[in-house]
Parts: C-alpha cells; structure tokens; sequence
C-alpha cells in the first residue's frame, strides 16, 4: 500500500486551487438518475469516491464519461431498476443516495447497505423513516435494502436527527412524488443547497434548501442540465489549517466565502489572519497559535468534517483547548495517532481535551479515515522529522492531488511505496 512521507517544518507559501465539493458531486451524480436526459457537470472533483460512483451507476446502466478532467457528462436515458449491490457499494456511503433516486424514479430500489468512514455506529432510521412517509414500505434482507411503493405521495417528513444524508434521500425520493412534501428538521449544509438547485435547474419545485424546511413539489418530468458544483467547504478549510499550521501564508482560491465562516472565525479566534476576496481567503499565520474551545454541530455550526483538522492544529496552541463532537459518537479514534506524534489530548466520550505542545515530532502513523489522515498530513507537515502516513487511500477519497498541490506550496511530502522507495509523481497524476 503506498504511504505518504513528509518532513515537517517548512512554511506553507503561495498559492492553491479548491476543486468541486465531494458531498455535492456524489449527490449530484446519483441525483442525475431522476433526470429523463443527459446532465452535465462540471467542477467535479478527481477524487476516488467519484470513480467509484460512477462505477456503481454503471451497473444500472447510467453512463457516465468524462468530458475533460472537471467535466463528467451522465447519461440516465437507458437506466435499469435492478439491485444494487457490488462490492464499491459498500465502500462509499453516499451509494445510499440511489435509494432515494431509484425509488424516486422507479417506485421501487434495491441497495446494498451502506459503508464508509467509520466512526461510530452510522444508522439510516431518518432515511426509512422519510420513505415510510412518502407512502414506501422497506425492509432490510441479506445486506440489501428493499424500498418500494405502489405510489410515491408528498408528506410532512420531521427529522428527529438533522441528517445530511437522509435529507439528500429524501428530496430524492418525493422530487417527483404526487403532491407536496415538507421536510422539517432538514439538515442546512450547502451541499443540501447545490443539490436542490442542481434538481431545480433539471424542473424540480424545490424551495427553502438551506433553511430547516424544505418543500418540495413533485413534478412529473426532469429534464437535462448543465451545472457547476460549488468548490469543497472542507478542502479549503484543510488547507486553510495547513497553512496555519506551518506559520506560512497561503491564498486558498476557488472558494465561496459564505461556507467558510464558522472555520474562518475559529482561525481568527487562534490569532490566524484571514484576508477575505471575492473567491479565495488569503491565511497567514505568525507568532504562537492561541488555544479556544470547538463543538462541532450541522451548519452553520463549526463542521464535523474539519474538528480532526483544527484538533490537530490546537495541539500546537498555547494553553488546553476543549473540542466537543456534536455530530457523530465517536469521531476521535486518529487521536492515539497524534499521541504518538507526541500531543497531548485525552479523549473522553465526545470530548477531548487539548494541552497544547510546542512541537509535534514525526513518526509512523496510520489514517484511519478520510479527515484523520488530512489531520495527520496537517500534523506532519508542522512536526519536526519524518511523518510516514500508511492508508492514504482513505486521504485520496476526498482530497484531489494532494500530494502535488503541498509540494507547489513548498511541502516536503512524498508518495513512497512498501519498500518506502519514491513513486514518480508524474505516474500518479
Ligand atoms: C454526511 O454523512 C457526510 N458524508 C459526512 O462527511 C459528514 O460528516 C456528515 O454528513 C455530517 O455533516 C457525505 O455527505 C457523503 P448525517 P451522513 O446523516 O449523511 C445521525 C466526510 O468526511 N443519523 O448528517 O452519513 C448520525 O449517526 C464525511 O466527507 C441518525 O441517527 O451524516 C450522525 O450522528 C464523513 N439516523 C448524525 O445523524 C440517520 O438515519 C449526522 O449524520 C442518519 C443519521
């Protein structure tokens, strides 16, 4: 398996681009389903997790083909409603938005249960529940989940946990129910917002995305588009950590300012400078990092997917810093990892108490899931000595390029295989 090594101290300086959201793409992608044309998307990220999407399409016979490297165009014009349950499927958990596209399309759909990062038990109740309330009826036999419906009606869906994933599946599933359905405790995140806009532009009716009620007005026919994804909240938020992290000073572009708000104003509560432009932020860092408390919670809250990033950081701020989990039960397994790298957190339920250390200091560490390995890239590239990371395949999920984009800020970090031997960067890309 190949390994990251990275040699820690150097300032983190220039320039980097933002790609697409991954939590949007995926959404998008399985979105397309619905569609009675051809979509195009553009701004998709190159990350593995939309290989692999659309890999899972293509067993249902979706076509998918990239139009150059941010371009996929997907064609759902001969879609088959059959199970869905290759191995991939259980490798990328937003697979579970076919569920709700299938269903929403089809009135029935057949999925393998769902898979991804594992931080905790990660139950789909909201999901099953929001189809009941359309008028489906579910089951869960031999690892597959079995949805279907004589009819898709509109209802009033309450989410007694704001869910991502389950409001996604749900405007999914009633965007062409008969009549209206209201979801309430509807989670905010601006991937919910690209996703409706992206089933609006196809002639969906939905409105208030990005409020907690979200209704949608099912329609009888979507058809083709041509749509943008907006840039990743957290790849900018990483590298906006990165930056900090090693006293550099780094322009993050191809970002919308909006979603980055909570994580700018926690940088700026550390003594991060933060510069604001219309598509990027500018972050420099000089001088000690000062200590704060974080709860993460879903947006507008500081995100779930940036607490590894900025607990990383908080181990090098002066003083002892409390970072409350908000969002899942057990988000902090990559903390015995910084341990060996020498910070010092104790982690008790969903809160970790951070006493921060001068200096972090290389060694052998594993990425346990997608935002701890960027958290262990960020504590690399700030430690003194050598950081191999193993499983960057999990970091490759989500971060396009990353190897190369640190290495154009000035990071000393490699690819290097079992036998730590380089890999020729060039291969790679
Ligand atoms: C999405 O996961 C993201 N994944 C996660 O990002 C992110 O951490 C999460 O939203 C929260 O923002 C994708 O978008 C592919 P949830 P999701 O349903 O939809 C509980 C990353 O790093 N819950 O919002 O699975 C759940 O246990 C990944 O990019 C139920 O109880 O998350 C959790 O405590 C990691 N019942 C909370 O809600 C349900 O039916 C939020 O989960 C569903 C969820």
């Amino acid at each position: 398996m190949e390994k990251f090594l990275i040699t820690g101290g150097n300032k983190l300086k220039g320039t980097v681009k933002v790609g697409g959201a991954k939590n949007a793409a995926l959404a998008v992608m399985s979105a397309s389903v619905l569609s009675n044309e051809v979509c195009r998307i553009k701004n998709i990220p190159g990350i593995s997790d939309v290989s692999l999407v659309a890999k899972i399409l293509a067993e249902i016979n979706v076509k998918v083909k990239m139009l150059n490297k941010t371009t996929i165009e997907i064609d759902p014009t001969r879609v088959v409603q059959r199970p869905v349950s290759c191995d991939i499927v259980r490798r990328v958990r937003a697979s579970y938005y076919l569920l709700g596209a299938l269903l929403g399309r089809f009135s029935k759909a057949s999925v393998s249960l769902p898979g991804g990062c594992n931080f905790g038990v990660r139950p789909i109740d909201q999901h099953l529940k929001g189809f009941a309330r359309l008028g489906a009826n579910y089951e869960i036999d031999a690892g597959m989940i079995n949805v279907e419906s004589e009819k898709l009606s509109g209802n009033n869906v309450y989410f007694d946990v704001v869910s991502v994933g389950a409001t996604i599946n749900i405007i999914l599933a009633s965007v062409k129910a008969e009549g209206l359905t209201v979801l309430e405790n509807a989670a905010k995140e601006p991937h919910v917002v690209d996703l409706a806009n992206f089933l609006n532009s196809m002639g969906a009716d939905i409105r208030g995305a990005g409020t907690d009620v979200i209704k949608i007005r099912g329609v009888e026919y979507l058809s083709g588009t041509s749509y943008s994804i907006i840039p990743d909240q957290i790849e900018a938020g990483t590298y906006m950590v990165a930056a900090a992290a090693t006293g550099g000073d780094v322009m993050v572009q191809n970002v919308t300012p909006k979603h980055l708000e909570a994580i700018k104003s926690k940088l700026e509560e550390m003594g991060v400078t933060i510069e604001e432009h219309e598509e990027s932020v500018r972050v420099t860092q000089d001088g000690p990092l000062e200590k704060c408390n974080v709860k993460t919670m879903p947006h507008p809250g500081f995100p779930t997917d940036m607490q590894p990033q900025i607990s990383a950081l908080l181990s090098l701020a002066q003083g002892t810093s409390i970072v409350n989990e908000g969002v899942w039960d057990n988000r902090f397994r990559y903390i015995e990892e910084l341990k060996r790298m020498g910070a010092n957190i104790s982690v008790d339920g969903k809160i970790a108490v951070i006493e921060g250390v001068k200096r972090l200091t290389g060694t052998y560490t594993k990425a346990t899931d997608l935002r701890a390995g960027a958290a262990l890239v960020i504590a690399g590239l700030a430690a003194s000595g050598e950081t191999t990371i193993e499983n960057i395949d999990h970091i490759e999920r989500g971060y396009e390029n990353i190897c190369q984009k640190l290495l154009n800020l000035g990071a000393n970090i490699k690819r290097i295989n079992e036998e730590n031997e380089p890999i020729n960067m060039a291969k790679v890309l």
